[in-house]
């Protein structure tokens, strides 16, 4: 009896507790779902605006997609190509483009040492998007080379139909706009066509397109890679098994720089562009010339001789070896000013990352 008595008391001493307490649990409840009412029409046109119905287009995106293989750890050299990533991704935004970067490898792998995780939140920085293809050792410098051209299948493509895509190499910085962009009315744009003379396959010749560069809408580049194709290539073993479709073996054995296999990649996206070139003979393609520009090249890097006059008839920079090095990032560092001027936030940003990869492996490298 007391202990009902005590309760009743208690209650009427708290009763303010079963009443404001309910009060305000459904006063939140549906402040909170009048906000998601407000929020999901405030949301309306920024829906309509990309799903692209009749007339009303957002603009399209231009990516950049190149790769990188996993550094192994075992000593400061295997960082050549993913130290480049967050860098390469800003020269392609000065020139407009984001960037898509295929990682031969597994999240955990980057989340979980020191310097790969630097690379992807620099990466991140710069709004490019970065895709785990993750497969065993033996089968990772194949996909570094070959995944780049099926990134349009991937789950986590960012990309749209109308979207464009060209792909390049994580070493190479892009550097006259001109060369790079969309052409109107143009379905692929090649760049350096002309370079690589021609290939035979099944007693069939083909022109020898380079990978860096090629670019197309995204349906465009779906239509290159999967019409006529039973195998859609998507992740690392369906890559391979649509690889062994034209190659055999090659597809999975290891790859030696020069070797047939090396060149895999260059030869099936050539393949895959005259097979699309004979489905769609009226549709037409964009051979960039190179006439009067060229590279500046890793075997004579004279960035410091360069004056703007110069740099405007370069198109790209193949970029030097181990460019973290304090001796060679001030090799480099002359034509970071002419792309970006030598007191842009862009050459404060390059300068504070290097720093900062530094500092994350200087267990491996003595300076
Ligand atoms: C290639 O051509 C040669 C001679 O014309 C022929 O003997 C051979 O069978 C052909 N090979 C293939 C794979 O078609
Ligand atoms: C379609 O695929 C077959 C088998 O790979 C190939 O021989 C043929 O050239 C392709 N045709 C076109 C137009 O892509
Ligand atoms: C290409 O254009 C020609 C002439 O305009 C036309 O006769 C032909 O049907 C077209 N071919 C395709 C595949 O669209
Ligand atoms: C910018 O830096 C370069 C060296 O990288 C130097 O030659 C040039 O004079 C500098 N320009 C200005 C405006 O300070």
């Amino acid at each position: 009896m007391t202990n009902i008595k005590q309760l009743i008391q208690r209650v009427q001493r708290y009763r303010f507790r079963f009443v404001l307490i309910p009060m305000a649990f459904f006063a939140f409840v549906f402040k909170f779902s009048y906000l998601t009412q407000v929020e999901d029409q405030s949301l309306q046109p920024l829906q309509l605006s990309t799903t692209r119905k009749s007339g009303e287009r957002k603009v399209p995106i231009n990516y950049a997609v190149f790769a990188t293989s996993t550094p192994n750890g075992e000593s400061y050299r295997s960082y050549d190509y993913a130290y480049n990533v967050p860098l390469t991704a800003l020269a392609w935004e000065r020139i407009g483009f984001r960037s898509i970067v295929l990682i031969i490898g597994s999240r955990c792998e980057w989340e979980n040492e020191p310097a790969l995780k630097l690379i992807l939140s620099r990466l991140e920085e710069r709004r490019g998007t970065a895709i785990f293809v993750d497969s065993p050792l033996q089968y990772r410098q194949t996909l570094s080379q070959t995944a780049r051209i099926f990134v349009a299948n991937m789950e986590t493509f960012p990309g749209q139909n109308d979207d464009y895509m060209i792909t390049t190499d994580s070493d190479l910085w892009p550097l006259r706009r001109e060369h790079y962009i969309p052409r109107p009315g143009s379905d692929i744009v090649l760049a350096h066509s002309a370079c690589c003379g021609y290939f035979s396959m099944n007693n069939k010749s083909y022109q020898h397109f380079p990978m860096s560069n090629i670019g197309a809408s995204v349906s465009t580049w779906l239509q290159i890679t999967n019409d006529n194709n039973s195998i859609v290539a998507r992740d690392a073993e369906s890559i391979l098994d649509y690889l062994q479709e034209v190659f055999g073996e090659m597809a999975r054995s290891p790859v030696v720089v020069g070797q047939p296999a090396w060149y895999m990649d260059q030869h099936i996206v050539s393949i895959r562009i005259a097979e699309w070139m004979e489905r769609h003979p009226n549709q037409s393609v964009h051979r960039v010339s190179d006439n009067g520009f060229s590279r500046l090249d890793r075997p004579k890097w004279d960035a410091d001789k360069l004056s703007p006059a110069d740099f405007s008839l370069k198109f790209d920079t193949h970029l030097l070896l181990k460019g973290y090095l304090p001796s060679t990032h001030a090799r480099i560092k002359p034509l970071i000013h002419l792309m970006y001027g030598n007191d842009s936030w862009e050459t404060k940003w390059i300068e504070e990352y290097n720093q900062e990869f530094l500092s994350k492996i200087k267990n491996w490298v003595s300076l």
